[in-house]
């Protein structure tokens, strides 16, 4: 399994450019499965997740062709097997997005069920309530989840919890149901807007996306068109972290500031300096200066992101002061902190709280990476290290974030892969 190793202590400074962002990528890829008409979609970032969707798409029928720009041609004119086999989704719990758009369209799905993870339990339970206040008979036997109805229909839904794949896969489903589907309490994720954005652009009828209450209008079929992917607003937000922890002055392209407010305004005030200009975000911090502790509460959009609460618990860990982390979102998103401690941070857990008193410096460590947002933390806490880090199983940070040792490379990092 690939490692990565790090000799910290260069402040990184040059300009990269953003990739497109996963957590739209599985989505949209899933809503081709609405139409029979061919489907282009770019800006898509290079990522072990969007092979998993590709192979979970190509074993239901779907022909694919992806080109050197990184465009996907999709075409699902003639899907043989609405299924998602336990293999693929074990790897990738967004596999469950295929559910509300094969039961649409094609009036059944077989999902396997996607157990706990590393992050926490992860129930999908609000998708099958969903789906079946849309008149889908759901059964779960063999750990599969079963779904037929001749033709969903349009529902009132609300949903106890916000949820984002949740939203999206009830979103999908609503697209070619019969009359009219609310969705309250909904997530007003970029993500889900974009989403919306290519499903309308199908021909679907959303309005709301981005806000809390989403209407859709069920339509008898949806068409074939050409999307691309919004940037990546936690790669954004991670790299931001990364310049201010290491005292660097950044630049980066292809994103999008309107994405990021609540990062940028931790990051305002832990110290750094940030310019915003269309499309570009500079970050740079006063030379040789700490950046300050800052408290994380996070929340769903627009509160601060679960996304990029590992990467400020690194922050804090070599920041000026003390500062508590409230993990609201995931019950067991901490992977990170037993192997912060490894390296000198100091941090104490209780519950879904962390306090961090900043030191001066970290030491260098041989530490596994657990997710994939916990391994980014990891790496930024080897960019400030003393000496040389070792990050092992870096397969969960290839999941999220797209040649990133190339991208740190770029900016002057020392980080090399090792097989
Ligand atoms: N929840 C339920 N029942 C459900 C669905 C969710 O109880 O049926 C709970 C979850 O257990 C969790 C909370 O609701 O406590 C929120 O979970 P949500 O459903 O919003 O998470 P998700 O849709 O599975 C997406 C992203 C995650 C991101 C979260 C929160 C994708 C593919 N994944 O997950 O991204 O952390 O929203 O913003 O969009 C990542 O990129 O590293 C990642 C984990």
């Amino acid at each position: 399994m690939d490692k990565l190793t790090i000799r910290g202590g260069a402040p990184l400074r040059g300009e990269i450019s953003i990739s497109g962002a996963k957590n739209a990528a599985l989505p949209i890829l899933a809503a081709t499965l609405l139409t029979d008409k061919p489907m282009l979609i770019g800006n898509i970032p290079h990522l072990h997740d969007i092979t998993t969707t590709m192979e979970l798409l190509g074993q239901m029928g779907s022909e694919l062709m992806l080109d050197e720009r990184m465009v996907i041609e999709v075409n699902n004119r003639d899907l043989g097997r609405l299924y998602a086999p336990h293999d693929l989704v074990k790897t990738m719990r967004a596999s469950i997005l295929v559910l509300g758009p094969l039961l649409s369209r094609y009036g059944q799905a077989h999902v396997s069920l996607p157990g706990g993870c590393s992050i926490g339990s992860r129930p999908v339970d609000l998708h099958l309530k969903g789906l079946s206040d849309m008149g889908a008979e759901i059964t779960v036997n063999d750990g599969y989840i079963h779904a037929r109805a001749r033709r969903l229909h349009g529902a009132y839904i609300n949903f106890e919890q916000v949820t984002v794949t949740g939203t999206e896969n009830l979103m999908m489903a609503a697209t070619l149901a019969d009359g009219r589907t609310v969705l309250e309490n909904a997530a007003r994720e970029p993500e889900v807007a974009d989403l919306a954005e290519c499903l309308n652009r199908m021909g679907a009828d959303i309005t709301g996306a981005g806000t809390g209450r989403i209407e859709i209008e069920g339509v008898d079929q949806l068409n074939g068109t050409r999307y691309d992917i919004l940037p990546d607003r936690i790669e954004t937000g991670t790299y931001l972290v990364a310049a201010a922890m290491t005292g660097g002055s950044i630049r980066l392209k292809n994103t999008n500031p309107a994405l990021l407010e609540a990062v940028i305004e931790k990051l305002s005030e832990a110290g750094a300096g940030i310019a915003c200009n269309g499309a570009t975000i500079s970050l740079e911090m006063e030379h040789g200066s700490r950046p300050r502790a800052v408290d994380i509460d996070t929340s769903p959009f627009p509160g601060f992101p679960t996304d990029m609460q590992a990467q400020f618990t690194a922050l804090n860990c070599i920041a000026e002061g003390r500062a508590v982390i409230t993990e609201n979102i995931f019950n067991n998103r901490f992977m990170h902190v037993m192997e912060l401690r490894k390296m000198g941070a100091d941090l104490a857990q209780s519950g879904n709280r962390v306090m961090v008193s900043g030191v001066d410096t970290l030491s260098s460590s041989t530490i596994t990476a657990r997710d994939r947002r916990a391994s980014a933390c990891l790496i930024l806490a080897g960019l400030v290290a003393r000496g040389q880090t070792l990050v092992e199983q870096v397969y969960h940070i290839d999941r999220g974030y797209e040649t990133i040792e190339e991208k740190l490379m770029q900016l002057g990092a020392s980080i090399k892969r090792l097989p």
